[in-house]
This record gives structure tokens, C-alpha cells and sequence, in this order.
């Protein structure tokens, strides 16, 4: 790759990059790289970045009666057109399975499919019973490093605190992280019986159906916990900058605490609720005040480590099926293509610098979630790129790669075009067109926990 300006976390510099064998061999000289034997991109007035990593999406999610519509081909591709090259997935065990059958199932489904790299997060569900326990020990030696755990969803995923705590004691033995989604059951629950008594139960009352003192009560809990049991604890989609606030306090405390959010968090709010579709819109925990998402900007890169999608691949039709009944509507939006596009867009509008984009989107959840090679386009790192237009536009329009016909999104025009993605020196996308090669993504074995440099206290 030839000319262009490299984003880095730490610095842009102009420089070529060569790639051998899907790996970073060398960043030279402007106009020095050699052509021997691999393809040059000309990337002169581009800018170059390693490839996205999202930690947080749910592919061919089961929820109540209805799945997400995608799969492990359809998911990563989609990733890949919008730059993000690694993803996490969570291994959300059934009734009837353990985390390490959930986690083996999963690895058969995205078996010689995937276009990108990925990984997995395991999951304990319904009750962490000795089984459970062992298999977090178990899941850690397979390079499977974080285990998730819900505090809501009762009766689907839910576990009671006793069990959470548990699962953190086992974690910490066997260095791994734990991952909570974080909102108290009991008070969603009286949220929800307090409006439909109302007879308000319409996709409209979803933000007061999931009130903020609901995700900051699990949030301080199992902060708690993660103090109590030293813990690694990460809660995924934060919404609140109070939130945010008890992640400061518990690491002042010396808690290895860490948070993320999600574009759909940080640039919508709670007035989608009053749009013409909400049911499109519902999610848990729900799009919040303006004000607080305004509020959680200022906390990226400190306690919210990074930028993730929580994509879920609903479509239109299944969000609307239950709109009057915003308990049976299926919880999510799509998001894995259009995350890193939406977060360049507010780089180049000057929200974030280029290098913090880097940051929140790619080499800081490498480095905290352990995935070796990735984050970075210094040498020796793997091959994954994307080459991005800065003065190019685009329109977020239907469900674009993603298996729906709907983005939260819809409509908005974004600054920057990414046209080249290579994963692994591998070109899958050129001048902005799919290039058809075979799935070449491999499962990536994680590290076990060990808190980032520059997140050492
Ligand atoms: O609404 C959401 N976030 N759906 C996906 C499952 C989860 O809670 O992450
Ligand atoms: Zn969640
Ligand atoms: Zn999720």
C-alpha cells in the first residue's frame, strides 16, 4: 500500500505499508514500498487504518419466538464492508446446554464461513451451577477469556447476583474478565406493571419501561462484586454517564472495572421513541435523554474502553409484530456494518480525533480482550485495513450488507468512504465492491486477562 496517512492510536504518520504472508511486514518510506510479488494499493489522500474490532454482537440470536436473520457468513461480510475485521461473539448456552457446548456450536457454525477473524465470549445463563463454574476454567484454556452474565431478562438469561458473584470468583481463578449486562430485573419488572396498568404498553414507552435507576443499580452491584471478588468486570452497552461515573469510583478503588458503549447510544436518544416506528428502536437498555448521551463522549477512552454494536439482526417486520406490546418486541438493533462508518464520520467531523477513533473502535478492546495481533498496523501485527476516502460521502440507507431492511440510522449522511478492506492481506473489499474471495476468518484464541499499560493503576 502506497502513500496515505497511517492512523495509529498514538500518532498518523505517512508511510507504505507492506504486507506478507497476512501479516504487517514493514512501514517505509513514502513511495518505497516495493511491488515484488504483491498487490499495491494506491492510497495517496487516504487514510489507512487497522481494521475494526467489535466486541459485542449477537449473530443468529435466538429471542422469545423470533432469531436475528443473520449468520456467520452474512455477519462478517457485512463487518468487513464496514471496515470492522475481528469480532467477539457471545455463546448464549439454550435450556439444555452448557457454556462449553453453546461455545462448541458456535464454533461449528462459524467453521470455514466467516470472512473475518472472530472469537467468543462464553456465557452463564439461568443458574451457575457446578458445571457452569468448571467450564469457565475450561472455556479460558481454549482461548474463550471473558464470560458473559445478564442481570435482566428473567427467565430467558437471567442470573440472580449470588450467581454472578460466583462466576466472578471463578473467572479471577482462571484469568478471565467478566462481561454484565447490567439493569436490575425487579425494577424493569415494576416499570413495566406500573405503565400497563396505565394501558401504557406500546413500543412509545420503552425508555420508562427500563428506567436509568434500573441500569445503575445492577451497574453499582456488581461493581460491588467485581471489589469483593477482584473481579476483571466490564459492563457492556453503558448508557448513563452516571454510570460511567460508578465505573471511576470502583476504579479509584482499585476495581479493574471497564465499560463500553454503542454508536446507537451515543447518537440517538430517547425522542426515536416519538418517531413514527419506535419498535425499531427498542433495545435494553433504551436510547436514553439527548443529555446523556451527549454526557458519555467525555468518558471514551477512560472508563468506556471502546465502541461496540450490540448488533442485532432483526428486521422491520419482527420489531413491528409486538409494537403495541413493548415487552414481546425482540430487544436490538443491526449495527456491525455501520459502527465503524458512523464513528469515522464524527472523527472527520472533528467530535474524536482520528487517533481516538483508532482507539475506541480497534487497538484498545484488542489489547483489553486479549486477541493477539490485532489493533495496530505497526510490523509484525496482522494485515487488516481499511483504506478510507476523507472527503468521500455516504447515505446510511435499508439494512445495506446486513441481514435487515432497516438501520436506526436510516437516512443519515456520513463523512469518509471506506473503498478497501483487506483482512489478513486478504482484499475483500476494492474500490467499494465485495471482490468474492472464499471465507478465509479464523477463530482467534485469546489471552487470558491482563489489564492494558496504560490501564495499569
Ligand atoms: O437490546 C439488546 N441489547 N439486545 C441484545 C441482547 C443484549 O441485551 O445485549
Ligand atoms: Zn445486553
Ligand atoms: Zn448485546
Amino acid at each position: 500500500m502506497r502513500g496515505g496517512e497511517i492512523v495509529l492510536d498514538s500518532e498518523i504518520l505517512k508511510a507504505d505499508v507492506t504486507i506478507r504472508r497476512g501479516r504487517v511486514s514493514a512501514l517505509s518510506a513514502p513511495g518505497s514500498a516495493s511491488s515484488e510479488g504483491v498487490p499495491v494499493f494506491d492510497a495517496d489522500g487516504a487514510l489507512v487504518l487497522p481494521g475494526g474490532v467489535d466486541v459485542h454482537t449477537h449473530v443468529g440470536l435466538p429471542f422469545g419466538e423470533f432469531s436475528t436473520l443473520d449468520d456467520f457468513a452474512s455477519a462478517s461480510r457485512a463487518a468487513a464492508q464496514g471496515g470492522t475485521t475481528t469480532f467477539l461473539e457471545f455463546a448464549i448456552p439454550t435450556p439444555d446446554e452448557t457454556p462449553m457446548a453453546a461455545v462448541q456450536r458456535r464454533m461449528r457454525q462459524s467453521e470455514g464461513v466467516s470472512h473475518v477473524d472472530f472469537g467468543f465470549h462464553g456465557c452463564v445463563a439461568r443458574c451457575a451451577d457446578h458445571e457452569s463454574l468448571e467450564d469457565v476454567a475450561r472455556l479460558a484454556r481454549m482461548g474463550v477469556t471473558s464470560v458473559k452474565v445478564f442481570t435482566a431478562y428473567r427467565g430467558i438469561v437471567m442470573l440472580e447476583l449470588g450467581d454472578v458473584r460466583a462466576v466472578m470468583e471463578a473467572a479471577v481463578r482462571h484469568g478471565c474478565m467478566v462481561m454484565v449486562h447490567a439493569e436490575t430485573e425487579s425494577l424493569v419488572e415494576r416499570s413495566i406493571h406500573d405503565l400497563r396498568s396505565e394501558g401504557l404498553s406500546h413500543a412509545r414507552y420503552q425508555a420508562r419501561a427500563r428506567p436509568a435507576e434500573a441500569e445503575l443499580d445492577a451497574a453499582r452491584s456488581v461493581l460491588g462484586l467485581a471489589r469483593v471478588t477482584g473481579c476483571p468486570t466490564y459492563l457492556v452497552h453503558v448508557t448513563l454517564p452516571e454510570v460511567a461515573d460508578a465505573l471511576a469510583q470502583a476504579r479509584s478503588q482499585g476495581v479493574e472495572a471497564f465499560g463500553e458503549s454503542c454508536p446507537h447510544y451515543l447518537l440517538l436518544d430517547e425522542s426515536c421513541y416519538s418517531s413514527a416506528r419506535p419498535e425499531l428502536f427498542v433495545c435494553s437498555p433504551p436510547l436514553r435523554p439527548g443529555a446523556a448521551a451527549a454526557a458519555l463522549w467525555s468518558y471514551l477512552g477512560h472508563e468506556l474502553i471502546g465502541v461496540h454494536s450490540d448488533h442485532c439482526c432483526f428486521n422491520g417486520a419482527q420489531k413491528s409484530q409486538y409494537a403495541e406490546d413493548l415487552t414481546r418486541i425482540p430487544p436490538g438493533v443491526p449495527g456491525i456494518e455501520t459502527r465503524l462508518p458512523l464513528m469515522l464520520s464524527e472523527a472527520l467531523n472533528g467530535r474524536i480525533g482520528l487517533t481516538s477513533l483508532v482507539e475506541f473502535c480497534s487497538s484498545k478492546p484488542a489489547r483489553l480482550f486479549g486477541i493477539p495481533l490485532k489493533g495496530s498496523l505497526l510490523p509484525g501485527y496482522d494485515g487488516d485495513l481499511l483504506i478510507v476516502d476523507p472527503e468521500g460521502e455516504n447515505e446510511i440507507t435499508g439494512g445495506l450488507h446486513m441481514s435487515t431492511d432497516f438501520s436506526p440510522f436510516q437516512g443519515r449522511r456520513l463523512r469518509g468512504r471506506i473503498h478497501t478492506v483487506v483482512a489478513r492481506g486478504r482484499v475483500l473489499i476494492k474500490d467499494g465492491e465485495w471482490t468474492g474471495l472464499p471465507a478465509g476468518g479464523r477463530f482467534l484464541k485469546r489471552r487470558t486477562f491482563a489489564a492494558p499499560a496504560d490501564e495499569q493503576k
